[in-house]
Order: C-alpha cells, then structure tokens, then sequence
C-alpha cells in the first residue's frame, strides 16, 4: 500500500470492523431470516455456525491481510505468488460489489423512515396502512433513488477523508452509539405486556424445524453478518498493527456482532407479539411491523426516530467496509487516489443499486433464476459467494500457505502466548472445509 495506511488505536481497530460486522445483516436481515426459518432452531444453528466457521474463517483472513499487509488481490500475489489465488480476491470484490447494489438501496429505505420519524409522520396508522405505504414506496421509482443516492454521497465524504480520518473517526463515535440505542430499545422491548411470548419464539429451539435450508441459510447469514469472505477483513486487518492480537479481535468481533444480532431479536420478537403481528413478515418485518409496534407505545415519534438512526448507523459503517475492498484495490493496484478510486466505485454502485431498486418495482417482471434481480443479488451474494470463498480461503491457509506463517501471525511473531492456535488452525484446515462442504451438499439436494 503506497502510503501504508494504519488505524491508529486499538478501539479503532475494534470499532471499525464491528462497524462492518454489526449492519442491516443483524438489525434487518437476521430478524426476519430467524422469523422465517424456525426462530429458535434457526438461531441456534446460527451460533454453532459463528463458533465453528466464523472465528476460524475470520483468523484467516486477518493472517492474509495483516501478513501481506495490501488489498485482497495483491494479498494473495503476494503470499503466493505466480499462483492463481488471488482470483479469490476478485471473488470476494464481486460479492461485495454484488451486494453494496442492494444493500445501498436498503440503506436508502432507512432514511426514507428516519426522515419521516423526524417529522412524526410515522404515528396514527394502522398494520395495513404502513403495509401498503411501504410497498407503495419501494416500489415507485424515484423517491427511494433519491435517498440512495444521498446515502452513497455520504458514503463519499467518509470514505474519501480515508482511513484514519474518516472511517476509523466515524466508528469510534457512531458504534458506541449503536450499543447505547440497543440497550434502550431492550429495555422498553421486554417491559412490553405479552413479550414473553415473543421471547420463547425467538429462544427456545424446536429441533423439528432444523433442515438443511434452515443450515444453509444460517451459514449464509452468519458470513454475511460477520463480513466474511469479500476480502473486507483482508483490507481491514492490512490496517491492523503488528501488535494486534489477532485471535483475541476476532473472537471480540464474532461476540459482538452476535450480541447485537441476539439483541435485536430479543428487541423485534417481544415487540412483534405484543402488538399481535406477524414473525414471519420476511423483509418488511423491520419496516412495517416495527413503525406499528412504536404506534402502540408511548412518545412514538422519539422511538422511531431512535430506532430508524439506529439502523442507518449500522447501515453506514458496513457499506463504508464494503466500499473500501474495492477502493483500497483501485489504490493500489490502478494506482489511483483514494479520492479517484472512490468516486469511481460510488457511480458503478450508483447504477447498480438503481437497477436493484427499479427491479422492485417498475422491473419487478426481470427475473434471473425466478428470482427479481434483487433477490438474486443477494441470494448470489450472501448464500453461494461468501461461504465459498471462505473455503477457499480456508484451504489457503491451512494447505497452501506455509504453517509457520500462520503460527507467526497468530502469536505476533511468537511474542503472545496463544495457546489456541492449534485448535484455531486444525479448524482452518479441516473442519471449516468439511463442513462448508457438507452445508452445501446437503442444501442443495445433493447429499
Ligand atoms: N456484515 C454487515 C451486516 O451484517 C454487512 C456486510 C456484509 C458488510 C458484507 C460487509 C460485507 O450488515
């Protein structure tokens, strides 16, 4: 990296990749992935599959990104050179190209309902109100581009102001933030009449529901929500010191993001049934069901308000870490400036995220695989690039890259003692492959 960008603290190593981890993947998507999929199973085999495949997969990354010390491409050139490895890191750029198209849009949704809590508009309506406002909103075809495009203006101002300065300063404020507005929002959750209902949908396990789409999709979800395989933690830790305890960050990080994700649930469930709505109301459950929830307790505008900047706060600092795959491999690679790089990704993810949005609406008919091209996206995304290229990047370390590499990273060049690298690197190499494999055999029909 030509001028060999660093984060300067340790909090704002922290914060900045659970900026990343914690986003719309635990607040939005996690809720309504668990509704949808058995609450409790679906939650369940989500923490196994953090604790199995997630920490190990994300120890490799960091070993990638802080050995090589440069962008997910050059980083696998460099360990490994003449070799076509680094094809792993086109991978991960397309996944996370793929997927700032929609999750830029959604992003945009967020400050649809920010703004409109702010002007208390979000009171006095009923389920099927809110419900048919918001399909009437993602499907028109203006006024959603209109935030998305601002969110991607915001995105531009952090993200040109670099590493330091602008990601690492944004973080340190905003995800203390996030935490405080969580725990609030736990609170008054759990002192809702009838929550307890809502508690034991989301945390008692009913094996019954546990099939191989439940497994597949947790593993989806648990990639995705800890940012895993699109090179995000390959570029972050390249920032990382070379006192970074890698081990320890990335067992911080998993923890953390699952914390928010159990919260917001804990947060959503209660909520839900108290108020007598749906738990299986898929990608709305936040949108609709949540604005309805708020109607029905006191001072409403000031939760909505707290909430919808809850979300765009987790919103932010994720797109910001997707961006910055891409632009930190235009830096280096094109040899760029940061501020080029970054204007360049903004328009590609300017036009794709408008795609995503018109195919909600006016180009609902558009289908790929019998999925809108928004599914699709995620669907791609989420549920097929991310684990694979955590497999192969499982593979790398733990069969290609030599083993004392590993051992050098994970112990700081043997200063720290770390008495789990052996355990770490035996599931780097053997169980997180297996398993990923199986995962998939079995989701697809094939085992
Ligand atoms: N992990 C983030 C979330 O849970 C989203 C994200 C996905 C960020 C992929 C970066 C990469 O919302």
């Amino acid at each position: 990296m030509g001028e060999q960008a660093k984060f300067a603290t340790k909090l704002g190593i922290i914060a900045t990749t659970v900026g990343s981890a914690v986003g719309l993947g635990n607040i939005w998507r996690f809720p309504y992935e668990a509704g949808m999929n058995g609450g409790g199973a679906f939650l369940m085999v989500y923490i196994l599959c953090v604790l199995i495949l997630g920490i190990p997969v994300m120890c490799a990354e960091f070993i990638i990104g802080r050995r090589s010390k440069s962008d997910t491409v050059d980083a696998f050139r460099k360990l490994a050179p003449g070799s076509r490895w680094h094809y792993i890191g086109y991978m991960g750029i397309l996944a996370s190209v793929l997927i700032l198209g929609y999750y830029i849009v959604i992003s945009g949704w967020t400050l649809e309902y920010l703004f409109r809590a702010l002007g208390n508009d979000l009171a006095g309506k009923t389920a099927a109100e809110f419900k048919a406002e918001q399909n009437a909103f993602i499907q028109s075809d203006f006024r959603p581009l209109l935030w998305t495009y601002l969110f991607l203006i915001i995105n531009y101002v952090i993200l040109s102001r670099g590493v330091q300065k602008g990601i690492e300063k944004m973080s340190n404020i905003l995800m203390p933030l996030l935490f405080v507005i969580l725990l609030v929002f736990c609170v008054r959750s759990l002192t809702l009449p009838g929550s307890s209902e809502g508690l034991a949908f989301f945390l008692h396990p009913d094996f019954s529901k546990i099939t191989p789409q439940v497994i597949i999709r947790a593993m989806g979800q648990a990639f995705f929500s800890l940012s895993l395989g699109m090179g995000i933690l390959v570029t972050y830790s390249s920032y990382f010191t070379s006192k970074t305890h890698l081990i320890k960050t990335a067992s911080t990080v998993a923890v953390l993001d699952t914390t928010v994700a159990i919260l917001a649930g804990v947060i959503i469930f209660p909520a839900v049934f108290s108020c007598g709505l749906d738990p299986v109301a898929g990608p709305d459950l936040v949108f609709v069901t949540l604005p309805n929830v708020f109607n029905q307790m006191p001072v409403s505008a000031l939760w909505s308000v707290l909430f919808f900047l809850l979300l765009t706060v987790a919103a932010l600092t994720s797109t910001v870490s997707l961006f910055e795959v891409a632009v930190a491999f235009l830096i280096n690679y094109m040899h760029m400036s940061r501020k080029k790089a970054t204007r360049i990704m903004i328009l590609v993810i300017a036009l794709l995220s408008t795609v995503c949005s018109l195919s909600i609406g006016s180009w609902s008919h558009i289908r790929i695989f019998g999925k809108t091209i928004f599914d699709a996206f995620d669907y791609f995304s989420a549920i097929i690039l991310l684990p694979v290229s955590g497999l192969l990047i499982s593979i790398f370390i733990g069969w290609v890259l030599k083993r004392n590499i590993s051992r050098e990273e994970l112990t700081n060049r043997n200063k720290l003692h770390e008495p789990l690298f052996n355990a770490i690197f035996f599931s780097i190499k053997y169980i997180a492959p297996v398993i990923i494999i199986l995962i998939f055999l079995s989701g697809f029909g094939i085992l």
